[in-house]
């Protein structure tokens, strides 16, 4: 549930191709959080660089804790149509371990590399648990489209008056993050229109499942594994014959290492500053259930007795607050949603 005043959602789908995670991913994932909207990007494992570098972990453990929807696309973008089978499921199962790794996240999108798949292709990302995202609207922004080309590419959607738009953009192009999407905010903010993520535009879950990142160790490198464009199993590779990887990647839900948990605080009342007779209140205990400021009750009232568990705050258990689709805005609405699949 979103409140925005926008007659009609945008998908606003944003992704990688000629890359991997790149130098404008800050500036880019920061103007969608100003904005207060939503975008995905798709990464590739080694390709415009390596997603193992220090810096590029960073960033996109940054575009994800700022709420940004995060998918696959491939570790070296090569054509995934020539493959065989075993290379096809190394391509994805490189990156996949990489988002396991870095976020603790099992996508469940994959974005081809050049939109290119088949049957073999859809099948191998569904037994992967992960559904294909292609695109609508091409601005052509690492095709050699002028600035000037690709805007209008944006103007012919607002013209069109369409309800959605799933657009492709590249995060590896300099004016990509300095023209072309403070243009697009503007524009289809103007409009009414909302961005949104491919999940939150269709209504799923963004993950197979979220966990915890892993402790790096030397085993976070690009070495030895296939070179931008390469693929495992090929003989004659620049980067030398390397086995194919099919299997699933280690995926952790529990903190990696010594840690201390903190002890949770149990059945608390939670007050509005300004009047310690008012309490938060889950108005049910049902997922996506609205969370309001009501009197508080007697002692013991379910609905009123929160408990502080580390970052998030429980209710009933198993629900979590929450916000509605991740929105960040001033005066967005709370809601709770049952914890293990709290997106935000
Ligand atoms: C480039 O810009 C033109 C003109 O706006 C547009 O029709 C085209 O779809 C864009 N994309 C590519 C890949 O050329
Ligand atoms: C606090 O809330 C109580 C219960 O609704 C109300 O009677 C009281 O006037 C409020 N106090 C202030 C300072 O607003």
């Amino acid at each position: 549930m979103v409140f925005f005043r926008a007659a009609s959602p945008l998908l606003f789908f944003l992704l990688t191709r000629q890359s991997g995670p790149y130098d404008y991913l800050r500036s880019i994932s920061d103007q969608f959080t100003a904005a207060g909207s939503h975008a995905t990007f798709f990464f590739n494992g080694n390709n415009f660089a390596c997603i193992y570098d220090s810096n590029r972990v960073s960033d996109i453990q940054y575009v994800y804790a700022a709420g940004h929807m995060v998918g696959s696309h491939t570790w070296s973008h090569a054509d995934l149509v020539t493959l065989a089978t075993a290379q096809i499921q190394d391509g994805m199962y490189r990156v996949e371990e990489a988002l396991s790794r870095i976020l603790g996240i099992k996508p469940a999108f994959m974005r081809p590399p050049f939109g290119s798949y088949n049957d073999d292709v859809q099948s191998i990302a569904a037994g992967r648990g992960q559904s294909l995202a292609l695109w609508d609207w091409d601005t052509g922004d690492a095709d050699g489209n002028t600035t000037a080309q690709s805007e209008a590419v944006y103007n012919d959607i607002v013209n069109a008056r369409l309800k959605n738009a799933l657009i492709l953009e590249h995060e590896t192009e300099e004016t990509t993050a300095t023209i072309l999407v403070p243009y697009a905010i503007n524009l289809f903010k103007s409009k009414g229109y909302n961005l949104v993520t491919i999940a939150q535009c269709l209504g799923v879950d963004p993950y197979q499942a979220i966990g915890v990142p892993q402790t790096r160790d030397s085993s976070w490198t690009c070495d030895g594994t296939p070179d931008p464009g390469e693929v495992c199993g090929d003989p004659d590779a620049c980067g030398g014959f390397m086995a194919c990887e099919t299997g699933t990647p280690v995926f952790s839900t529990a903190p990696s290492g010594p840690t201390t948990t903190p002890t949770p605080t149990p059945n608390q009342y939670i007050h509005p500053s300004a009047n310690a007779s008012k309490c938060l209140t889950a108005s049910s205990n049902a997922d996506g259930a609205l969370v309001e400021v009501e009197d508080c009750t007697s002692a013991g009232s379910t609905s009123q007795s929160w408990t502080v568990s580390g970052s998030a705050i429980q209710i009933f258990g198993n629900k979590c607050l929450d916000v509605t689709n991740g929105a960040t805005a001033d005066g967005t609405k709370m809601q709770i949603w049952t914890c293990a699949t709290r997106k935000y």
